[in-house]
């Protein structure tokens, strides 16, 4: 362990420049303008791990984005780790909003990161997390200190759905053959109230169309006589809530499994200040699902919302126009047992139905995915509370996520295999937003604890 944390001590300055050449690389997923940087982004890893001495890596296309396959296998006989991560990120816009270029990596000191934190797209989420994993394995590896053997997996579609990463598990189940899925892509609930997520969200998202009359007209000519196409989708989307802010598509909640009382306190006993919460996002109140507290309604409640909406006239000054169509796109995220697929039938269905007369609507699905909730009495938990421990001198508290990562169920649907979620970042970095930023100390901490994850669970796997 010595060595290890010597080698970490004595590299973090390469590493953390490092880390900024790989945020240098713009792998904007949703982007095709980006396309190319994805595979400079691959390309940049598969050096990288290389350098820190993995036995294998490749580079595997797909109809998308390329996924990074290494491992270093020491003994077939030792339990073997499987890093998953992405190193796709979100795109950058609105870019007037960064007080720094998003792929020009520097570094402030803010309140919560007084030690300094990394400001650029991708930072957190989840290029510096993701390559703390790579930094951990170097420091164990280059040391000779690896206790079982090693898989990494970095896809590059997280960020729009994973959609070839399915496939890519269902046709390689042996190479990906392994013990546990290790993910660092969550938060901890503050750098000093460590916590480990032990459940996500699953998520439907759809973009609706709603059009009226076939062309834009004259809004003083025709407005009044015929239906305005974002008038009637503003409708339509206010009562998909009703006034306990309960969603109102039909059997939304048929699956729904309410959480006992008890699990209902162990979710409320987390440290969480409502003041601090609005404050840090500088709202004068709260707001969600009568009779469910903040944490629930982030975490084990369902919810719906607008994502994006347009239609209409949205230039300079304006213009008299009654428009002939109108756009939303909406995602509801999900808890168990409910079904991406199933809800997503019934909110076509149920769209449809509300559409009043003289418009018609489209509903278009996206991607979806299944909710995750995973067990904390397992070896494969247990190693993770015990290293948070270790690295952060107190006890980790578990949490269920407001997040997805869909591909986390189908880890275990098609390989079998549970995940285990110790994020580093924190919830105020800004992930998806502007000056997305990760602290210097959440970094180094990852690359610190992950090694007695290592250590731990192959002690664990050996009793
Ligand atoms: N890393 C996030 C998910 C996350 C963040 C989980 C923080 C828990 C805490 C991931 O990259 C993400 O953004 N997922 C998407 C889903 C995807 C299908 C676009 C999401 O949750 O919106
Ligand atoms: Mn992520
Ligand atoms: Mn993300």
């Amino acid at each position: 362990m010595d060595a290890i944390q010597n080698y970490i001590d004595q590299n973090k300055d390469r590493f953390l420049e490092e880390l900024l050449e790989l945020l240098r690389i713009p792998s904007v997923s949703a982007q095709p303008a980006h396309n190319g940087d994805m595979i400079a982004a691959a390309e940049w890893l598969k050096k990288n791990l290389t350098i820190a001495g993995v036995d294998k890596v490749e580079i595997h296309q797909t109809p998308g984005h390329p996924i990074v396959y290494a491992e270093k296998m020491i003994d077939e006989s030792l339990p073997t780790i499987l890093v998953y991560g992405h190193y796709d990120v979100q795109p950058a816009e609105p870019l007037e909003l960064w007080e720094s270029p998003p792929f020009e990596p520097v570094i402030k000191k803010t309140e919560i990161h007084p030690d300094g934190a990394i400001f650029a797209r991708g930072s957190c989420d989840d290029k510096g997390q993701v390559f703390m994993h790579l930094k951990a394995f170097e420091a164990m590896n280059l040391n000779d200190q690896l206790p079982c053997n090693v898989k990494f997996m970095i896809e590059g579609e997280e960020e729009v759905g994973s959609d070839h990463l399915g496939t890519f598990c269902k046709e390689n189940k042996e190479m990906l053959a392994c013990d546990v899925i290790l993910i660092s892509d969550t938060s901890v609930i503050a750098n000093d109230i460590p916590s480990i997520t032990t459940g996500l969200r699953g998520l439907s998202y759809v973009e609706v169309e709603v059009t009226g009359p076939n062309k834009d007209l004259h809004s003083g000519v025709y407005g009044g006589g015929v239906a305005n196409p974002v008038n009637v989708l503003c409708e339509m989307i206010a009562s998909l809530q009703d006034e306990d802010h309960r969603i109102t598509v039909e059997g939304f909640y048929d699956n729904v499994i309410d959480l006992s009382e008890a699990e209902r306190k162990a979710v409320n006993a987390a440290p969480f200040d409502i003041e601090e919460y609005k404050k840090g996002l500088k709202v004068n109140d709260v707001q969600g699902e009568t009779g469910y507290s903040t944490i629930e309604r982030t975490s084990t409640r369902p919810t719906l919302d607008v994502n994006g909406i347009w239609g209409g006239y949205i230039g300079e000054g304006a213009k008299t126009v009654l428009p002939s169509k109108a756009f939303a796109k909406i995602s509801m995220r999900l808890v168990p047992n409910q079904e991406p697929d199933e809800i997503t039938e019934k909110f076509i269905k149920h769209f449809t139905k509300i559409a009043p007369a003289g418009v018609t609507v489209k509903v278009e699905p996206h991607h979806g995915g299944f909710p995750v909730v995973t067990p904390i009495d397992t070896p494969e938990y247990l190693a993770a509370h015990k290293a948070m421990k270790d690295a952060y001198g107190k006890d980790p508290i578990p949490v269920r996520g407001g997040g997805s990562i869909p591909i986390v169920a189908l880890f275990e649907k098609v390989l079998g295999v549970k995940s285990v979620l110790m994020g580093f970042g924190l919830d105020s970095d800004d992930i998806h937003s502007p000056n997305e930023h990760y602290g210097l100390f959440n970094f180094y901490k990852g690359i610190e604890t992950i090694p007695k994850y290592f250590i731990n669970y192959a002690e664990l796997k050996s009793k």
